[in-house]
């Protein structure tokens, strides 16, 4: 396979815009594809305002932040993808969202292009199947903010190859990040352990146990967690936590998996965090 050099970026979200930040400041050509112009232009300009706090703290000069953002490209078309050397997509996170871009874009890449997925729990091995080349297809899981975390947990599908792996975990210390290799699973291994966590800290506050303030007080004080548990599910969306919690209990079957009925409610008022204002703690 030829070298990886502009590299496809799908979703300018949370994660997408972090992710093109990362590969284009490493030096990489990045094609951000979005569904509509709002959303690329919130991302292009997350990138920007990112990337101007890390010339604030000398991380980045001016002129490498300046070659940086000239190396995004936003586009609206997937079609325009087709030169890229290596895809990683960061859309919604439903299967049926993902499986419709795996597929489309399997037409449109070449056959030797690897195509990777961001996601936080959906099964590799089963969208690796929606397309023509599932030894080519990979996770690829950042964490947020994707700029600042070092790990890039990847993700090896039933079919994924030893080559699709090894380039991937090249390309992820490329970036700056430190990969760390785990099997495809639900939840992997980060949201495995981490969602029951914040889930059963919900059901702490659920119960009158404690307040969020002061659950969150004994895991930053006493475990030096940078965030208490409620203030990063608050980080992370509610309604990514719920869905997450969900995959874990279809996919495990274990009662331990049960979303916080807290949790529930709190999604269906549309209180999904530092997003939308109102979470466990109010956001201006
Ligand atoms: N882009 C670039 N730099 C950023 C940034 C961004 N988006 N956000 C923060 N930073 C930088 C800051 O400039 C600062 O740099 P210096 O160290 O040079 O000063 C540094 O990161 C720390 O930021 P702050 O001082 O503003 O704030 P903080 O010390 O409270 O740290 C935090 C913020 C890094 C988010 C920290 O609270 C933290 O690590 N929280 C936990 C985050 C976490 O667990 N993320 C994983 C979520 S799970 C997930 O993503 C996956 C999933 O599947 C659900």
């Amino acid at each position: 396979m030829s070298e990886i050099r502009k590299v496809g970026v799908i979703g300018a979200g949370t994660m997408g815009n972090g992710i093109a930040h990362v590969f284009a400041r490493a030096g990489f050509t990045v094609r951000l594809c979005e569904v509509e112009q709002r959303f690329l232009d919130r991302g292009l300009e997350t990138i920007r305002k990112n990337m101007a706090r890390e010339v604030a703290k000398d991380k980045l000069t001016q002129a490498e932040m300046d070659a940086a953002l000239g190396r995004i490209k936003g586009t609206l078309e997937r079609a325009s993808l087709i030169d890229c050397d290596f895809m990683v997509e960061a859309a919604t996170e439903r299967f049926e969202v993902k499986r419709a871009i795996f597929s489309e874009l399997h037409a449109i890449l070449p056959p030797d292009v690897i195509m990777a997925s961001n996601t936080s729990s959906i099964s590799i091995t089963k969208l690796a199947a929606q397309t023509g080349r599932p030894e080519r297809v990979i996770g690829m899981h950042f964490f947020n903010p994707v700029p600042v975390m070092k790990l890039v947990e990847v993700i090896r599908g039933l079919q994924t190859s030893q080559q699709t792996y090894d380039t991937v975990k090249t390309l992820a210390e490329k970036v700056g990040k430190t990969p760390v290799e785990v099997n495809d699973a639900p939840g992997f291994v980060s949201n495995r352990v981490l969602m029951p966590l914040l889930n059963e800290a919900m059901y702490a506050v659920m119960e009158g146990v404690a307040t969020p303030e002061a659950v969150d007080e004994v895991f930053k004080l006493g475990m030096a967690h940078p965030m208490g548990p409620l203030t990063l599910a608050d980080f992370i969306g509610l309604d990514v936590c719920l869905d997450i919690m969900r995959v874990l209990q279809d996919g495990l079957g274990d009662p331990k998996y049960r979303p916080c009925p807290l949790l529930i409610r709190m999604v269906d008022a549309g209180w999904l965090g530092r997003k939308s204002g109102r979470g466990f703690y109010q956001y201006s």
